[in-house]
């Protein structure tokens, strides 16, 4: 018996004592308490019953008569059970908790059960621990195929390498941004999937990774879907452009020659008059070149964005009195659709300054930051209220619009920063190749 146990047994005689000498109330506190420590200090139900025999023998052991023998047990029988309460107490809370996390763990169980995203377990050394049964509906293969094995196989050959260094992230305890990873399914066709991991803890051990996977075909369907639409529209902006180039160039071009052939038969007071239109003529001309290269740049094709964007800053800063600086670089050159997506942005948040801003200075920035370009638009102008513009219904534009879609067929972000009357910074962000050609090649 150790010390404590012995400290309580006398207590616990001392208590059955005062009870014996009357001072019941008293008695069934000191018992009550003495099981309270009992408690706090580890000590279980066995022990209570040592305490409580080690501290009945010690009164017994003074008692003469058989009715001081029957009121001694009687005595006891009554202070043991006070001072069992607390265990009794907390027996009934241990019992409470865990029918309470039991609840939990089977709401919990049905979530995972019935989410239409596939949650999975993995472990360390790169198992598949656990699947939830929307795994076989989306992919194909029963639960049983996988789980056990190594998840490698499940994943597309070029997205392993960037798989397995996210498994290595989420391992040391970092949580990684969304990503994508494309996933064999059991007919042989890749399903793309957005993906979002976290280490697996027990017992402050990382023991694994927690995923969500989306099935983001649909999503993929329509962006593709997007980006040919986008394609099909700047063929035919190209047309006009062309037509616009091309044919109204022409005709204005024969009425320069008509103009100059009535010029010669004319008195010189009329003629004076019909060269001014002559001059206004070729105002016209000129605009309409600027337009058309502006529509269809083809100077985006053969020397690159910044080029562009300059041309474009240049056409605009004329027609308007705008103050327009371009500065920074793309870097690299970028993929075609990006390009043209960037060019239209950067088209389409001009516009909107000339017509909404009052602006009089508008700075376009590029900046390269790892595997992202940044590319703003800023202006000095009256600013808008955004969220105010998004919640407009009916009467809502279709610029902000297109430059949103046009940004999702290339996987990239917008932020507006605009606050009435402090000026309108958009900014926009696309994903971009480590390398690439250089920024003012040609495209092929
Ligand atoms: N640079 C800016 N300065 C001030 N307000 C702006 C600016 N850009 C956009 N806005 C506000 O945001 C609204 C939405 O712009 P959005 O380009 O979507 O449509 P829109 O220009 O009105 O019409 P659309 O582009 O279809 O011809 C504008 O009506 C305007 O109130
Ligand atoms: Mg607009």
């Amino acid at each position: 018996m150790n010390a404590e146990v012995r400290g309580l047994a006398t207590q616990c005689g001392r208590a059955l004592q005062d009870y014996l000498a009357g001072r019941g109330e008293v008695a069934l506190q000191q018992a009550y308490e003495l099981g309270r420590q009992a408690l706090a200090k580890g000590l279980g139900v066995l022990d209570m019953v040592t305490i409580q025999h080690r501290a009945l023998l010690t009164c017994l052991l003074k008692v003469q008569t058989a009715k001081e023998g029957s009121r001694t047990l009687r005595a006891a029988n009554r202070l043991f059970v006070e001072s069992l309460l607390p265990f009794e107490m907390s027996h009934r809370r241990v019992q409470e908790t865990n029918a309470a996390l039991l609840e939990s763990e089977q709401r919990y169980r049905n979530l995972v059960e019935t989410a239409r995203d596939v949650i999975y377990t993995l472990s360390t050394d790169g198992k598949i621990k656990s699947l939830n049964p929307v795994f076989e509906t989306i992919t194909g293969w029963s639960r049983a195929e996988w789980i056990g094995k190594e998840f490698p196989p499940l994943v597309h050959p070029d997205d392993l390498p960037r798989a397995m260094e996210l498994y290595q992230v989420v391992l040391e305890g970092k949580v990684p941004p969304m990503f994508e990873l494309r996933i064999l399914s059991k007919s042989g066709a890749y399903i793309p999937g957005e993906f979002q991991a976290t280490s697996l803890v027990q017992d402050a051990q990382i023991v694994g990774v927690l995923g969500v996977a989306r099935d983001i075909t649909d999503r993929k369907r329509a962006e593709e879907a997007l980006r040919r639409l986008n394609e099909a529209l700047e063929e035919e902006i190209k047309r006009i452009a062309h037509a616009l180039h091309d044919e109204a160039g022409q005709l204005l071009a024969s009425v320069h020659i008509v103009l100059a052939e009535i010029v010669l038969d004319l008195p010189p007071h009329a003629s004076r008059r019909l060269e001014d239109v002559r001059g206004l003529l070729t105002k016209i001309e000129e605009q309409l070149r600027h337009m058309s290269h502006e529509l269809r740049p083809t100077i985006l094709d053969d020397l690159g964005l910044r080029p562009a964007v300059e041309f474009l800053a240049d056409g605009v800063s004329r027609r308007t009195g705008l103050v327009i600086s371009v500065e920074g670089s793309p870097g690299k050159r970028l993929p075609s659709p990006t390009e043209t997506a960037l060019y239209r942005i950067v088209q389409e948040a001009l516009t909107n300054v000339t017509r909404h801003a009052q602006a009089t200075r508008v700075v376009i920035r590029f900046v390269r930051e790892g595997l992202l370009l940044r590319c703003s638009v800023r202006d000095d102008g009256a600013g808008f209220d955004g969220p105010a513009v998004q919640a407009r219904r009916g009467s809502r534009g279709l610029g902000l619009l297109g430059i949103q879609e046009r940004l999702n067929a290339v996987g990239g972000t917008l932020n507006i920063i605009s606050t009435p009357s402090s000026g309108t910074e958009l900014i926009v962000s696309v994903p971009v190749e480590a390398g690439g050609a250089d920024a003012d090649s040609p495209r092929r």
